[in-house]
C-alpha cells in the first residue's frame, strides 16, 4: 500500500504541458519597511514548447526556449542588457514550481557583467558583496534573496512558485506606472565636479552594515587621518538606507538611520560632504525601496536631508524601462536633482551599458560607471583599470568616467598591488572613492591614500584622461597630459619584476632635459631624454615630466 501511495505521488510530480500554462508567484519579505516582494513567471504553452515572462519589481526577462520533456523542464531568461541568456530549470512537485539556475549562473536578477559593456570581465552589480548581509535586522528573507541573488536563485534555497492564474499576463501592480519617457533634451553643465570626486564610499567594505554610528566614525577617521585635507571630501552612504514610503510618497529611512538631517549636519560640521545612493527602478540592487515615480520627491527629501552626492544605480530599472528609456529614466533624475534647490553630484551607476559616455553629461550626469562591481583582487582591479583605455574622449571637467571605487585596505591585494590601484585611477581622472575601514587603517594604506604627489595627478585641473601610449605584453606605458607637464606611468602586469624604459619624446615631451619627478619615491630624477627603471611585478613607477 505505502509503494502504492509513494508511486502515485511520484507519478503526480510530472507536470501536464498544460498545467504549466499561465501566471506563477513567488513572495519575498520585503526588506528595510520596503514592500513584500513578488516575482511572476508566466508562460505561454504550445506543444511541449513555452515562452513567456518573468517579471518582478526587480526585474523584467523575457523566457525563451521553454521544452517540457517529462518531467524535465528547462527554459532560458534573457534580460533587455544581456546577450547570453540564462539557463533555467523548474520542478513540479504536484502544487508548487520550483525554478532555479542551471549551473549557478541562472539566478541573477540583476544586470550582467561588466563584459557586457565590452569592459572588464567582473561580477555584476546583483552578485555584489554583501548584499546577503543587507538583510535589515528584523527582516525575513529567504530563498534567492537570502543567497543576495535576483529571482531564479543559483545558490541558497530555490524559490518555490505558486500557480495563481491560468491566464499568461503581467501583474497590474508591475506594470510601468509612467508615460513614456520623451527622448534627452541635453542639458547644460551643473559645474560640479570639475576635478574627479574624492571621498569614501561605505559599500566595498560594509554593504549592508552601514549605518549612523559607523558613517560618523568614518567621518572622524576621515578627519584625524588626513584624508580630508588630501580632498577626500564625500561621505556616501550605499545602498540599504531606504525603508519604505510615507502615506504622502515620502521616501523613509530605516532603523540604522534614525535622523539623515541630523548626520549629514554632523557630516557637514567636519568640512565634509554626504552621499546616498537609489536608482531609477522600483527596488535597489539590494532590494531597498528605489525612486520610481517619486523621482522630484526624493530629490526634494535629499536636498532638504542637505545631501551633496548621488549614486544613481539602474539594478531594478529594467523592470519598468525600455532600453529607449534608459538615458532618458537619467535625465528625470537629473532634472529633478537640478529643480531640487541645492546642488547635488549626480553619479550614474549603469556599468557602461549603451555607450553612456556618449550620453552620460548630456543628462546631467557628472560621473558614470564603465563596468561591472570591483572586487578586492588584483584580476578584478587590473581587468576594470587596464581596460578604460579609449573612454578618454568622454571625460573632462565636471564629467568623468568611473571604474567604479577603490578597494585599497581592504586586505585582497599587497601593497604593491594598491599602488597600481592608486596610480592607475589617478592617470584614468577617476573618481577616488576609498572603500575600506579607514578607522583601522595601516600606515602603509594610508601612505597610498595619502600620496599628494600622485592625487594631484588625480585632480589636474585639465582634466584629461590618460591613455596608453605603448603596450609590451604585461609591459604598459600610459602618459596623462597635464595642465603643466605630463604624467607617466610604468606599469607592469606580470608575475616577475622587469626593467622598462620610456623615452620623454614618446609621451609627447620635446624638451632634452625636462625635470622628471618620482611620485612614489618623492625625489627627482636626473633622465635626460629617457628613463630606464625595475618595475616590480604588479607595480608601477609613476613620473611627473615637464
Ligand atoms: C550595485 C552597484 C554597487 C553597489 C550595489 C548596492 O551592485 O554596482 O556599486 O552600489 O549595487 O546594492
Amino acid at each position: 500500500m505505502r509503494n502504492l501511495v509513494a508511486c502515485i505521488l511520484l507519478l503526480g510530480s510530472a507536470l501536464p504541458a498544460a498545467d504549466l500554462g499561465g501566471t506563477w508567484l513567488m513572495e519575498q519579505a520585503g526588506r528595510g519597511g520596503s514592500q513584500v516582494r513578488k516575482t511572476y513567471y508566466y508562460f505561454k504553452v504550445e506543444g511541449n514548447s513555452f515562452t513567456g515572462q518573468m517579471v518582478s519589481s526587480t526585474d523584467s526577462r523575457k523566457v525563451q526556449n521553454g521544452k517540457i520533456d517529462g518531467d524535465t523542464i528547462t527554459f532560458e531568461t534573457l534580460g533587455a542588457f544581456n546577450d547570453r541568456p540564462n539557463q533555467m530549470r523548474a520542478a513540479f512537485n504536484g502544487e508548487e514550481l520550483t525554478i532555479s539556475g542551471v549551473g549557478g549562473r541562472g539566478g541573477r536578477g540583476g544586470p550582467p557583467p561588466a563584459g557586457a559593456a565590452g569592459a572588464a570581465p567582473g561580477r555584476g552589480p546583483a552578485g555584489a558583496p554583501g548584499a546577503a548581509g543587507a538583510a535589515i535586522p528584523g527582516t525575513v528573507i529567504t530563498g534567492a534573496a537570502a543567497a543576495g541573488r535576483g529571482p531564479g536563485g543559483g545558490r541558497g534555497t530555490p524559490p518555490v512558485y505558486k500557480k495563481i492564474s491560468a491566464v499568461a499576463a503581467i501583474p497590474a501592480e508591475l506594470l510601468p506606472t509612467h508615460k513614456p519617457l520623451p527622448s534627452v533634451k541635453p542639458l547644460p553643465p551643473n559645474k560640479l565636479a570639475l576635478t574627479p570626486p574624492m571621498g569614501w564610499n561605505s559599500w566595498n567594505k560594509f554593504a549592508g552594515r552601514v549605518e549612523d554610528k559607523n558613517v560618523r566614525e568614518m567621518a572622524d577617521a576621515i578627519v584625524s587621518s588626513g584624508m580630508r585635507d588630501a580632498g577626500y571630501i564625500y561621505v556616501n552612504i550605499d545602498d540599504t538606507w531606504e525603508a519604505g514610503r510615507d502615506a504622502n510618497g515620502n521616501i523613509l529611512t530605516n532603523e540604522k538611520f534614525p535622523d539623515m538631517k541630523a548626520l549629514a549636519d554632523y557630516v557637514h560640521s567636519k568640512g565634509l560632504k554626504l552621499g546616498i545612493y537609489s536608482g531609477p527602478g522600483r527596488l535597489t540592487c539590494a532590494g531597498y525601496m528605489a525612486s520610481y515615480g517619486h523621482e522630484e520627491q526624493d530629490a526634494k527629501t535629499w536636498a532638504a536631508w542637505g545631501i551633496d552626492y548621488l549614486k544613481y544605480d539602474w539594478c531594478a530599472a529594467s523592470g519598468v524601462y525600455t532600453k529607449e528609456e534608459h538615458a532618458p529614466a537619467y535625465e528625470k533624475m537629473g532634472l529633478a536633482l537640478r529643480a531640487s534647490g541645492r546642488p547635488i553630484v549626480y553619479s550614474l551607476c549603469q556599468y557602461g551599458w549603451l555607450d553612456v559616455g556618449e550620453w552620460g553629461a548630456s543628462v546631467g550626469g557628472n560621473l558614470w560607471r564603465t563596468t561591472g562591481d570591483i572586487r578586492d583582487s588584483w584580476d578584478s582591479m587590473a581587468n576594470i583599470g587596464f581596460n578604460q583605455n579609449g573612454r578618454e574622449k568622454y571625460a573632462g571637467p565636471g564629467r568623468w568616467n568611473d571604474p567604479d571605487m577603490l578597494e585599497i585596505g581592504n586586505g585582497g591585494m599587497t601593497d604593491t598591488e594598491y599602488r597600481t590601484h592608486m596610480s592607475l585611477w589617478s592617470m584614468l581622472a577617476a573618481p577616488l572613492l576609498a572603500g575600506h575601514d579607514v578607522r583601522t587603517m595601516s600606515d602603509s594604506i594610508k601612505e597610498i591614500l595619502l600620496n599628494k604627489e600622485v592625487i594631484a595627478i588625480d585632480q589636474d585641473k585639465a582634466g584629461h584622461q590618460g591613455v596608453r601610449v605603448r603596450q609590451d605584453g604585461e609591459l604598459e606605458v600610459w602618459k596623462k597630459p597635464l595642465a603643466q607637464g605630463v604624467a607617466v606611468a610604468l606599469f607592469n602586469r606580470s608575475k616577475d619584476a622587469a626593467k622598462m624604459t620610456v623615452k620623454w619624446s614618446e609621451v609627447g615631451v620635446t624638451k632634452k632635459s625636462p625635470k622628471v619627478r618620482d611620485l612614489w619615491g618623492h625625489k627627482d630624477i636626473k633622465a635626460p631624454g629617457e628613463y630606464a627603471v625595475e618595475v616590480p611585478s604588479h607595480g608601477v613607477v609613476m613620473l611627473k615630466v615637464n
